[in-house]
């Protein structure tokens, strides 16, 4: 049994739009770079694309019922950019959540940038922040009167490395330093939608605790480098208005919308990271961390890697740090619906997460990812992350039993 969450807590789940959508020809959806890049041969699992995904598109309101059922008190979706010209469905999903009783907690970015944009620069293009405000406003006239908490982009570092730096994402650039702009223009699309969405506003960063290899000067100097590039590049000039390097692009006045107050900083945690020094086009690679358990990914479970990063943003931060929102957490898992692995993994990270809170840690809630097994990014199909398993072939939705055990600790809660 989960210790008690302060009344008030959130709990709920994460999706985003291209990794459960399907339907992308669908009421005037226009391509996007993730088309674009999953229909290229070679760029993920298998050819795996995003074409049908979990078809939610179609099959939403049976998944908002999954939500009801499970008991989260809201539901963390990301509206696409490439149906900006035609909002109904995310106006039915919000009307359908609120009808019943989820409070809606949409992300505007979720990676999937119009491919019309990125023909034009993509977020190299400072038109783009631009752009991205206007697309926020319209979003937020539409839904406005409904949704009153947004995040404005997911993980804009692993966008920036993945997709522009290394090329293992959408838009498959591979411009190793020279992707530093992309931060640039990504927090400033953040800051200048940050000024028109009506509500409050958070934005949502992946961040990581960075351990040297060894006790090796250059090794505590590598990791140094990589907590820069990785975690305090996209939460120094929203916290503090300064980049903690140079960026190149910045101009007059930038910082200060960058630093738009936001109601809460979104947190998205999967495991800690530990750097050696190395000699290549960087100065840092990753290495594996001894003695922990991996996930089916391969990804190391450290749970107290989160009390660590919760518990540090608050050192290093200080009064600058506002509210936090664990906005993704969870595992992907090969056991079926007997995921007794993510059981474990949910339980000692929302254990992590309480001891932070109560070592005063200003924690307010707390998002699985995901509800639904989904499509994973340029791992395709084959990484299952949903507490409901999806089977791609029938579209048949089957409760895990990290399902019923949430469903379960959320009764309790409410019980008491
Ligand atoms: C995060 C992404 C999310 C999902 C999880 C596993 O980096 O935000 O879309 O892929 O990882």
């Amino acid at each position: 049994m989960l210790p008690p969450f302060p009344e008030g807590f959130v709990v709920g789940v994460s999706t985003s739009a291209y990794q459960i959508e399907g339907a992308t020809t669908d009421d005037g959806r226009e391509p996007s770079i993730w088309d674009t890049f999953a229909h290229t041969r070679g760029n993920t699992r298998n050819g795996d694309t995003g074409d049908i995904a979990c078809d939610h598109y179609h099959r939403w309101p049976e998944d908002l019922d999954l939500l009801v059922e499970l008991g989260v008190d809201a539901y963390r979706f990301s509206i696409a950019w490439p149906r900006q010209s035609n909002l109904d469905f995310y106006d039915r999903l919000v009307d359908g959540l609120l009808a019943r009783g989820i409070t809606p907690l949409p992300t505007l970015y979720h990676w999937d940038l119009p491919q019309a944009l990125e023909d034009r620069g993509g977020w190299l293009n400072r038109e783009t922040s631009e752009r991205f405000a206007q697309y926020a406003a319209n979003v937020g006239r539409r839904l406005g009167d409904r949704v009153h908490r947004w995040i404005t982009l997911n993980e804009p570092v692993v966008h920036m490395a993945e997709g522009y730096a290394f090329g293992t994402h959408a838009p498959g650039r591979t411009l190793m330093l020279d992707a530093l702009p992309v931060a640039h223009h990504l927090l400033l699309a953040h800051g200048l939608a940050a000024q028109t969405l009506p509500g409050e506003v958070m934005l949502t960063n992946n961040c990581t605790p960075v351990m040297p290899a060894s006790d090796d000067e250059a090794d505590h100097a590598a990791a140094a480098i990589y907590d820069g590039f990785h975690n305090r590049l996209f939460n120094d000039p929203v916290m503090l208005g300064t980049y903690p390097m140079d960026v190149p692009g910045v101009r007059d006045g930038d910082m200060d919308i960058i630093r738009t107050p936001m109601h809460a900083l979104g947190i998205n945690y999967y495991n800690p990271t530990r750097i050696a020094a190395a000699d290549g086009p960087l100065p840092f690679r990753m290495v594996p961390i001894e003695g922990a358990e991996t996930t089916a990914f391969g990804w190391p479970v450290v749970p107290e890697g989160l009390y660590d990063l919760l518990t540090g943003l608050k050192r290093t931060y200080a009064e600058a740090l506002p509210p936090i929102y664990i906005t993704e957490n969870g595992c992907s898992s090969d056991e079926g619906t007997a995921d007794k692995s993510r059981i474990d993994y949910l339980d000692a990270h929302l254990r992590a997460a309480h001891r932070a809170l109560t070592d005063g840690v200003d924690l307010r809630g707390f998002f699985v990812w995901s509800l639904l097994d989904n499509f994973e990014w340029s791992d395709g199909y084959r990484q299952r992350f949903g507490l409901v398993g999806v089977d791609f072939a029938t579209q048949v939705r089957t409760r895990n039993d990290s399902f019923r055990w949430l469903r379960d600790e959320l009764t309790r809660r409410r019980d008491h």
